[in-house]
């Protein structure tokens, strides 16, 4: 009866797995290859400070006098080094995003290589 049972779910999860594919960045992302090259303002910036930033950090929520709506405000960022430094959590600096889980190591990561890309309005 055991057998029967583990059999049957081997049969299922090979026929899942073989029916359709899937993104293995969905479904492994510890696997997932983190690319950080050619990295762009507008496409993988710009989604991380909407996501985790910007609803403290626009021109109308201004928390803490903190504006990094637009790229002149968040390069002003790049140039003290405040963006990297919170969210790398590094003393002396408040951790961003505030009062929230650090940000992935990818996402951090990538804002990194954008940085050291240098930081392009691209
Ligand atoms: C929930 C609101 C909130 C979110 C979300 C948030 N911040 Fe902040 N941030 C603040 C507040 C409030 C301050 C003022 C300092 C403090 O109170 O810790 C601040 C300060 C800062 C500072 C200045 C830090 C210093 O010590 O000089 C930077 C840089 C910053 N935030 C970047 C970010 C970035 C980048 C993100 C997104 C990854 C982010 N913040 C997300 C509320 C937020």
């Amino acid at each position: 009866m055991k057998y029967l049972v583990i059999g049957f779910m081997l049969a299922l999860g090979l026929s899942s797995s073989s029916c359709y594919y899937d993104n293995a960045e969905d479904l492994y992302p510890e696997l997932a290859v983190c690319v950080t090259d050619s990295m762009s303002y507008t496409e993988d910036i710009l989604p991380i400070l909407d996501f985790h930033c910007l609803s403290c950090h626009s021109t109308a929520a201004n928390q803490g006098g903190v504006i990094m709506e637009g790229y002149a405000a968040v390069k002003s960022y790049v140039d003290n080094e405040a963006f990297l430094k919170s969210i790398q959590h590094q003393s002396g600096i408040s951790p961003m995003p505030k009062n929230q889980d650090k940000l992935d190591d990818c996402t951090i990561k990538k804002v990194a290589a954008w940085i050291e890309q240098g930081a392009l309005d691209n």
